[in-house]
């Protein structure tokens, strides 16, 4: 595996590669970073994942500092996962210093996690922006436990026309169902027990949803009460949407008949701010 770090040396790889496909992380690899990197081998002649934490979408008082940055063991995961290159650049070969442009997507970027998280999704799709004009892929890989990130980045790449298509990968699960997150290893041992209430949440809601509920009202309820039943009371939101859009269900009524829907919460369990959601379907 290459590893790369600058502009130039991204430049001469590219140029020696076929299709390429891309995944962008942070780092602190799991399960379902490797997941990612197997879609875009079976879709593309050569892979490059970069690792970037990037400043941008932190807000001030989140965890940009103590964010892991385990390099080793991603660089050994990745060369195993069967990466063709990894792109690791230093700030500044991403943020020249003198930069004054900002990306914002709206106003789904102020929305769901946007309304906790201000700056997050303009940080986002910033980096994303520049990382996709230098490594210029035929496509992105990108996890669906971050709905809300995929569709965005996608209406990002049609609104600016880039030539770039936006592959969305399933949810790798721990055994018990917990999503798997790189901000997982912050949750002690009792809380790791409460996290995984997110996923019986949305279980909770599927079920529902298959049984003929078609209240959003009803199917956050009930979604919320599971929540309280593994003692997380920390909820940013829990909210049924459009799966296509993240628009909200029609009003007055809010029957979801006409839509395919999409549960998503966002909770704090101890340190960790965790997302998930499920499309909720028939079967
Ligand atoms: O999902 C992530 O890890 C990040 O938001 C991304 C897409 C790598 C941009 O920094």
């Amino acid at each position: 595996m290459e590893h790369i770090t600058d502009r130039h040396g991204l430049r001469q790889w590219r140029q020696r590669c076929g299709t390429v496909g891309f995944v962008p992380t942070m780092g602190a690899l799991h399960a379902g970073h490797l997941a990612l990197v197997e879609a875009a081998r079976a879709h593309t002649d050569h892979v490059i994942a970069s690792i970037f934490v990037n400043p941008t979408q932190f807000g001030p008082q989140e965890d940009f500092g103590r964010y892991p940055r385990p390099l080793e063991r991603d660089q050994q995961l990745l060369i195993e996962a069967g990466c063709s290159a990894l792109f690791h650049p230093p700030v500044t070969a991403i943020y020249a210093g003198q930069d004054q442009t900002r990306v914002r997507v709206e106003p789904l970027g102020s929305d769901l996690c946007g309304r906790f998280r201000p700056t997050h999704f303009q940080g986002v799709a910033t980096v994303v922006a520049i990382l996709l004009n230098l490594v210029r892929p035929d496509q992105v890989f990108l996890g669906w436990k971050d709905y809300q990130q995929v569709i965005l980045l996608r209406k990002m790449v049609q609104d600016l026309a880039m030539p770039v298509a936006v592959v969305g990968v399933p949810t790798v699960r721990e055994a018990d169902g917990l999503a798997m997150s790189s901000r997982n290893r912050y949750l002690a041992p009792a809380e790791r027990q409460q996290a995984v209430g997110l996923h019986r949440a949305l279980e909770a809601a599927q079920t529902a949803w298959r049984d003929g509920e078609r209240r959003v009202e009803s199917l956050v309820s009930g979604a919320r009460q599971v929540l309280a039943s593994f003692g997380i009371g920390d909820i940013d939101y829990v909210e049924v949407r459009d799966a296509e859009t993240l628009d909200p269900l029609p009003v007055p009524d809010q029957r979801a008949a006409q839509t395919r829907p999409v549960m998503l919460i966002a909770a704090r369990v101890g340190a960790a701010r965790l997302i998930d959601n499920r499309i909720l379907t028939l079967e």
